[in-house]
């Protein structure tokens, strides 16, 4: 077991987030800001930037003007999207080329998180009557936040952890707690209040592997990652040693009114989007291109 105080320092010596998506976590929690303030903090940025420019003109706006300036840009993603791309954006820059622990790289991580980002989205506008709830995407993409942390000390346990894993009683999540004494998930929400996350953010890592667990208030949030989680690992998004035993909390389907049906839908519509979407989030790291 790896002491708490250990994990705090880890936490500690975390890189702290590009200065302007911190300016716009501030911005996004008062209710007077307004898009033209959103366009000061992002200006000064250029590869912030670039990545809300290439996303104001992606795909999915094709056949629409070209946009070649930040303001139309934040008023055709709006606060919510511009946002999303920044979310995407800082966390590109946190991430290490490789998370030791998990025998996984950053290009995978990146992948996993995408895609539980778009179907977290796609999910929550499905279950809650079109309209996704504002962090969904951000909240998928943050959920392992908590693994740039764990994947130092899983290291040196890494046989430790495997023999648990190979017995196949326990799931990856009980075997880092097993092993460590804590997991991705409880260092994920810490993690989220040292970088000043939405707080739902925070409660969605913290419940993402037991949604059932996570306040009211947040819980079709949790649900939503959650069943996004397990999704992008079925449709093989995810190269997390370990992580093949898993199951979708079935309170977590029916609390979205969820059929097995929908998912089946929900995934094959977003898999162009994924894919899309990881190119062009993976180049605010620049070592992706
Ligand atoms: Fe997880
Ligand atoms: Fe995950």
């Amino acid at each position: 077991v790896i002491s708490t105080e250990l994990i705090a320092s880890r936490i500690e010596n975390l890189p702290t987030l590009p200065v302007a998506v911190s300016q716009l976590i501030r911005l996004t929690a008062s209710n007077e800001t307004s898009l033209n303030d959103f366009e000061k903090v992002i200006r000064p940025d250029p590869a912030l930037t670039a990545n809300i420019l290439k996303t104001a003109n992606s795909v999915a706006y094709r056949g629409v003007r070209e946009i070649t300036n930040v303001k139309d840009a934040v008023g055709r993603l709006g606060m919510r999207g511009v946002f999303d791309v920044a979310a995407g954006y800082a966390f590109a820059k946190v991430l290490p080329d490789r998370l030791p622990g998990y025998e996984v790289d950053a290009h995978s991580f990146w992948q996993h998180s995408v895609a539980v980002a778009v179907f977290c989205q796609k999910l929550l506008k499905n279950s809650l009557g079109g309209q996704a709830p504002d962090l969904a995407f951000t909240a998928g993409l943050l959920h392992d936040l908590g693994k740039l942390v764990i994947c130092f000390f899983l290291e040196e346990k890494a046989s430790e952890v495997q023999s648990v894993l190979d017995m196949g009683k326990l799931t990856y999540v009980n075997a880092e707690r097993k092993a460590l004494g804590t997991d991705h998930a409880e260092v994920g929400i810490a993690v989220a209040r040292k970088w000043s996350l939405p707080h739902a953010v925070g409660i969605a890592a913290r419940w993402h592997h037991q949604p059932d667990q996570a306040p009211d208030a947040d819980r079709q949030l949790a649900n939503g990652v959650h069943v996004a989680n397990c999704l992008a690992h079925t449709f093989g998004f995810g190269a997390d040693v370990g992580e093949l035993h898993r199951s979708i909390q079935p309170s977590a389907m029916s609390e979205l009114r969820l059929t097995v049906k929908d998912l089946e839908r929900i995934a094959s519509e977003s898999l162009g989007e994924i894919y899309d979407l990881s190119a062009a989030l993976a180049s605010a790291k620049g070592a992706h291109q």
